[in-house]
């Protein structure tokens, strides 16, 4: 085997298989899994910041839902997904951005129904985070709009991503970051991101329902506009208020924070980061480096 220690993400790309630590290369999966087979399991990505997971909890939180919703259970409690993400990044320093897989496992045969007692597979791994460059940050990004033609139970955080997939394949045929994307009239969310809209100063968020799946992010946003006095409201947001609002932003746990400023070609009010945005992303910021003070001060 050939391993690679020039890999600039630490530890020849060491990965966790099943309760192991091992090259991800070594790693082997049965065709037969679910995941494979029918994209039956779920997965987080959680940002880490010099060695700090951000919201670690939380995301192991969702998973737990995840889980819960495809009648899977979920083999580690919260606490042990987090030390078993501290020793994953034991291999892995600085800023990375982990990825955590359980699949239902893999059966003797191919058959829909939910097959119990399976061993359910558990894979993570860790990739340096690719924040987004100053430039998007300060010019904002572009996006286009589609239909939202994905399933109905876009909560879950379902391995099955193919129609997101094809979502975001639209954008990035027209040279776009993200798709945002629209069910019966209204704003749902983008193919792998939140998204938000302001209004005379007021952002608004679509609601946490089935039709969406509810980032950590967009929890960490809704609090610290809180925190921050920028008033939010969580209500339906009609694809007429996407089109005219002053700020539209996306966030995810790559992405944080961005302001759209075109949208299907078209400038998003001033095309210009707006003043809510920059408060926002400030906020994200401010928080982000508490996280490390916060490290420091435990060490
Ligand atoms: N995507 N909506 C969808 C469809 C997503 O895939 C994501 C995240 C989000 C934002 O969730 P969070 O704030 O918890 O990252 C919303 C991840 C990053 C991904 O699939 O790579």
């Amino acid at each position: 085997m050939k391993r690679n220690d020039d890999s600039p993400s630490g530890d020849a790309r060491i990965a966790h298989f099943n309760g192991e630590l091992m090259p991800l290369d070594e790693i082997s999966i049965s065709p037969l899994d679910r995941g494979f087979i029918f994209g039956d399991g779920v997965y987080e990505v959680i940002p880490v910041y010099d060695g700090v997971a951000l919201r670690a909890r939380e995301h192991f939180e969702r998973l737990q839902r995840s889980m819960d919703e495809i009648q899977l259970d979920n083999p580690h409690t919260v606490d042990e997904w987090i030390e078993l993400t501290n020793a994953l990044l034991a291999h892995h320093p600085g800023n990375q951005a982990v990825y955590i897989q359980v699949t239902r496992g893999a059966p003797q045969k191919r058959d829909h129904v939910i097959p119990r007692g399976l061993r359910p597979t558990v894979f993570m791994m860790s990739n340096p985070l690719a924040s987004p460059s100053v430039e998007a940050v300060e010019n904002g990004v572009e996006c286009v709009s589609a239909p939202d033609f994905r399933w109905a139970k876009c909560h879950i955080k379902s391995t099955s991503l193919l129609g997101n997939v094809l979502a975001r394949q639209i954008s990035a045929e027209r040279g776009a970051i993200e798709t945002i994307m629209l069910r019966d009239g209204f704003l749902t969310e983008a193919s792998a991101s939140n998204v938000f809209v302001v209004k005379g100063g007021v952002v608004a968020a679509p609601p946490r329902d089935n039709l969406i799946l509810l980032g950590i992010t967009y929890d960490l946003l809704v609090r610290l506009a809180a925190e921050g006095a920028v008033k939010l409201e969580v209500r339906p947001i009609t694809e007429a208020q996407l089109r005219s609002a002053d700020e539209v932003w996306l966030s995810s746990s790559t992405k944080e924070v961005l302001a759209v400023t075109r949208l299907d070609g078209k400038p998003v009010g001033p095309g210009k980061p707006g003043p809510v945005f920059r408060r926002m992303h400030a906020l994200y910021q401010d928080y982000k480096a508490k996280l490390g003070a916060t490290r420091v001060a435990a060490d």
